[in-house]
């Protein structure tokens, strides 16, 4: 049975560990310049409905760098749902390539393109979740802090796709996830529910004041562009800054899925401070996916 990344569900805490594994080694041969062409003559479909940087030039050099080849899908270009079928799409592409990632609106459509492919689907970041980002985030946690085991991470801003995924893992990998957001912007209610590790915060103070990891979105999602006025009022007190993070102890590190909104959800000051590590969590999103590309092209 071919295997798909389309939730941070879809994996156990064994997989991922060989997913941890694998991009270790990855990572290694990359900095040492050694020869791992493991995904030679493949191709990746790259599908994508939204914008990105991240997304697209780590999963197009990932491909590269391991021997194969990325084919970029502008939103114009299929516009799945509207010029043909999800399912006839993703039947047409499994005919052709080897791996398909998608960057969609609505979760479902991801999920569509798994269920009719016969090759492993990804999801490049839907409404509900950003898988890639959270397996590259904890890689990069697991880097710096050498476990998962007890910690704790917050998150304050918006319960948006990135928090879901957030939630989800946190039930695979068992650290805690405290989640500080305006009320009416909580993260996903089912996922909330299934989760054992997650603590609801309305106040941002009490929510970093242990945490080890502080991370943050932007305010608006991409297709939530109209609502941002309205968002930047009721987020202003969930902004990561100086006296937020004097609440906090003292060796926290500060991520960001990026791209970031400086002077929205977090300042330059903080982003740029010595306890910021964005930019390796932004590498990490090359390591970590072609641990992903690799382990999916095995498993199936
Ligand atoms: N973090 C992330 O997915 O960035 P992009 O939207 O630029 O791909
Ligand atoms: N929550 C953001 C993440 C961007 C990488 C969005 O969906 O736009």
């Amino acid at each position: 049975m071919k295997r798909d990344f389309v939730t941070i569900s879809d994996l156990t805490k064994n997989e991922i560990t060989e997913i941890f594994e694998l991009t270790g080694k990855i990572k290694e041969s990359q900095k040492k310049g050694i020869d791992h062409k493991i995904l030679k003559d493949k191709t990746l479909a790259m599908v994508f409905e939204k914008p990105s940087l991240r997304t697209r030039v780590t999963f197009e050099t990932g491909m590269t760098q391991l021997g194969g080849h990325a084919i970029y899908l502008a939103p114009a270009d299929i516009q799945l749902g509207k010029r043909e079928t999800v399912p006839d799409a993703a039947r047409n592409l499994s005919r052709w390539v080897d791996l398909i990632m998608a960057r969609v609106f609505d979760h479902k459509t991801v999920e569509d393109l798994a269920e009719n492919a016969t090759i492993p689907v990804i999801n490049g970041l839907s409404d509900l979740e950003h898988p890639c980002q959270i397996l590259a985030d904890l890689y990069t946690i697991v880097e710096k802090k050498n476990t998962l085991e007890n910690l704790i991470i917050t998150y304050v801003g918006d319960g948006n796709n990135v928090c879901n995924s957030f939630v989800a893992a946190s039930d695979i990998l068992d650290y805690r996830f405290n989640i500080a957001t305006p009320a009416g912007y909580e993260p996903n209610k089912d996922y909330v529910e299934r989760a054992k590790n997650v603590n609801l915060m309305y106040d941002p103070h009490e929510a970093v004041a242990d945490a080890d990891i502080i991370y943050t979105d932007v305010w608006a999602s991409m297709g939530q562009e109209q609502e941002a006025d309205k968002r930047k009022q009721a987020f202003a007190p969930f902004q990561i800054n100086s006296e937020l993070l004097e609440h906090a102890k003292k060796d926290y590190l500060i991520m960001h899925c990026l791209p970031a909104h400086r002077g929205e959800e977090i300042t330059d000051n903080v982003i740029d401070g010595p306890r910021s590590i964005v930019l390796d969590e932004a590498e990490n999103r090359l390591h970590v996916q072609k641990g992903i590309l690799v382990w999916l092209s095995q498993h199936g």
